[in-house]
């Protein structure tokens, strides 16, 4: 597949280069058609949202109201903070103005006068590069007011994160760009009818904003047929771990996970076995590397294997790692960014961490084993937001798919 988010044209970053290669020229034709009309390409091009839950981005534009006295807003969600995610640097650095080119179209499409870009405080490099980029846009009148002539106007900001992990959920986003504490919200009411200041607003991931300009220049039927036909089109995948060629690859979605090992990230080193496989960032259900055959890059493919798509995001363990250390690692991380609002979050999280302190310790009973399962489950469907479950997951696939890992470091009490 020809490259379309990451193409190899030397020095695409810069707003001439990209202009020299087609770049603005879906904007321009966008602004040619009815806001309903670009709605609905991107409707019938099935893209799915790549900030993890694979939402369909053309119906999430449909709920935007038309009548609204209130101005709209669309965020672009660039917080990337979950471990094994590092995709939309990518696109900051290489491709920056089709992510603009498409935030432009995406605008337009919703009928939106204000874009927020909000990107994780540490990508501070990338951050300057955006900004670039987007000064580049303004300058030449694809941002801003009368955009091209088509009496659209709207404005790109860049809003710098501050290091915390629960600003890339939604409603939090929406809180820390207000400038409040990024306390996720209880929903409903959804962001559509009451987001950012109250007001209609569409959160979306960088890289799915980075396809609307793709879907427009091939037509949402070539589109919808690149990849996996339930969840099209290309996609960018961060190969992280026990692999020659870690990076970011772009394929098309469903390529089978053992050729994104083998063929795109040139093998394990020494050609050892996978112990496991975490498919799209941290929070997603790890699977057994003896399990793999058959399971691709895609949102069906992932879930009839018992995971998930996430961001894409694809560590390989092989097979000596110490899962249990792995899976500790992951569990401080979820109680460090919990945001402390729901109790089975904040305490749980805490529990879990400790419980598997003692397995790294070979100091776990079985009872542990137990109540680690236990408090997951407590966890899981019982948060405002979806950190709660990004805890719980890991912490039950493991236990599901590799109680063995568990039991090496269970030390029962001597019999008396
Ligand atoms: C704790 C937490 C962190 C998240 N972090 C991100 C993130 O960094 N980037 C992102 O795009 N989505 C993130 N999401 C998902 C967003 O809430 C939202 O679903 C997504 O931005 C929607 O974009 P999409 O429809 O284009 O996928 C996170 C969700 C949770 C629960």
């Amino acid at each position: 597949m020809e490259s379309l988010l990451l193409p190899q044209i030397p020095d695409v970053h810069r707003i001439d280069i990209y202009e020299a290669h087609g770049g603005y020229a879906m904007l321009r034709a966008a602004l040619s058609k009815t806001p309903d009309e670009v709605t609905a390409e991107v409707k019938r091009s099935n893209l799915r949202g790549r900030g993890g839950a694979c939402f369909p981005t053309g119906l999430k534009w449909t709920f935007m109201p038309k009548d609204s006295s209130k101005p709209k807003y669309l965020c672009i969600n660039g917080d990337e903070s979950e471990p094994g995610t590092f995709k939309d640097r990518e696109i900051f650095e290489r491709n920056p103005h089709l992510l603009i080119e498409g935030a432009v179209i995406a605008c337009y499409a919703m009928g939106v006068t204000t874009a927020y870009l909000y990107v994780r405080g540490e990508y501070k490099y990338w951050i300057d590069l955006v900004q670039k980029a987007v000064d580049d846009a303004y300058a030449r009148g694809y941002i801003g007011t009368n955009i091209l002539g088509s009496g659209f106007s709207t404005d790109v900001y860049i809003h710098r994160g501050a290091g915390a992990y629960i600003c890339g959920e939604e409603s939090a986003l929406m809180n820390s760009l207000e400038g409040q504490r990024g306390y996720p919200r209880v929903k409903p009411p959804f962001p559509a009818q009451n987001g950012l200041w109250g007001c209609p607003t569409t959160i979306n991931n960088v890289e799915t904003i980075a396809n609307v300009p793709i879907i427009l220049r091939l037509g949402a039927e070539a589109y919808a047929k690149i990849g996996a036909p339930k969840h099209p089109g290309p996609i960018l995948v961060g190969v992280s771990g026990h692999v020659n060629k870690p990076g970011v690859y772009e394929m098309p979605t469903g390529v089978p996970l053992v050729d994104i090992i083998n063929i795109y990230a040139g093998g394990v080193p020494g050609n050892k076995p996978i112990k496991a496989v975490i498919p799209g960032g941290s929070s997603t259900m790890i699977l057994r590397g003896d399990a793999l055959e058959g399971v691709c890059m895609d949102a069906e493919s992932l879930k009839a294997a018992g995971s998930s798509v996430g961001t894409a995001g694809l560590i390989v363990m092989d097979v000596d790692t110490d899962l249990v250390k792995v899976l500790q690692r992951i569990t401080r991380f979820y109680r460090h960014e919990s945001c402390g609002q729901c109790t089975p979050c904040r305490e749980g999280t805490g529990w879990m961490e400790k419980i598997l302190t003692r397995f790294c310790n070979d100091d776990a009973t079985q009872a542990d084993l137990e109540l680690l399962l236990d408090v997951a489950d407590n966890i899981e469907g019982n948060t405002i937001c979806a950190l709660g479950d990004a805890a719980a997951w890991p912490v039950q696939s493991m236990i599901k798919r590799f109680p063995e890992e568990f039991e090496k470091h269970i030390q029962e009490p001597a019999a008396t």
